[in-house]
């Protein structure tokens, strides 16, 4: 069983890094929508057809693609063993994933708001919440790849 795994993990990787693409692109587009959507009065016909967008992405790409790349990322973790667990840019990945979960938590939020014509905040607000996930990507594919620490 272990074997099979072994020889897995290039096949599970791949699809790590294929979840993790499908992630990012949702997190970084739908603050962008936030940020066209901001300006628009509740009701209009261009708030609607937004609203459709913003649910489509948040349930038909975010969210399984996060799930996927969970899912692929701890099975990689558990087969990597005791040389991903005690190396520093593991932990510091880990750290950067918490705020990008955190920020995907948000885009919940502020998904929902909009849903109900409830948006508190302006375009600046969502132009500059979009450099979060920028910030943790950076991060993550540093120790990753480089593997610095
Ligand atoms: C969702 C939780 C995640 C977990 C638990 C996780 C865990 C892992 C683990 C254990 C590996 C194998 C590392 C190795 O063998 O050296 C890996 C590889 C990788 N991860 Fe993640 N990861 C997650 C999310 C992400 C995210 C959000 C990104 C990018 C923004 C990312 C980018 C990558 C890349 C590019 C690799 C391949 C590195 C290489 O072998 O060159 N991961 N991940």
């Amino acid at each position: 069983m272990g074997d099979i795994l072994l020889v897995l993990q290039p096949w599970i990787k791949a699809f790590h890094v294929l979840a993790v693409i499908s992630w990012m692109a949702a997190m970084l587009y739908l603050p962008r929508l936030f940020v066209n959507h901001a300006g628009l009065d509740a009701g209009s016909e261009a708030s609607e057809l937004l609203k459709g967008m913003e649910d489509r992405l948040y349930r038909l790409i975010m969210n399984p693609a996060m799930l996927a790349a969970l899912a692929a990322g701890v099975v990689l973790a558990i087969l990597g063993g005791p040389a991903i667990w005690n190396s520093l840019w593991f932990w510091i990945k880990v750290m950067a994933l918490g705020g990008l979960f955190g920020f995907h938590g948000y885009c919940t939020r502020w998904l929902k708001a909009f849903a109900r014509d409830e948006n508190q905040h302006d375009a600046r607000f969502y132009r500059f919440m979009n450099e979060i996930p920028t910030l943790a990507m950076i991060v993550i594919v540093v120790m990753v790849v480089v593997k610095p620490f």
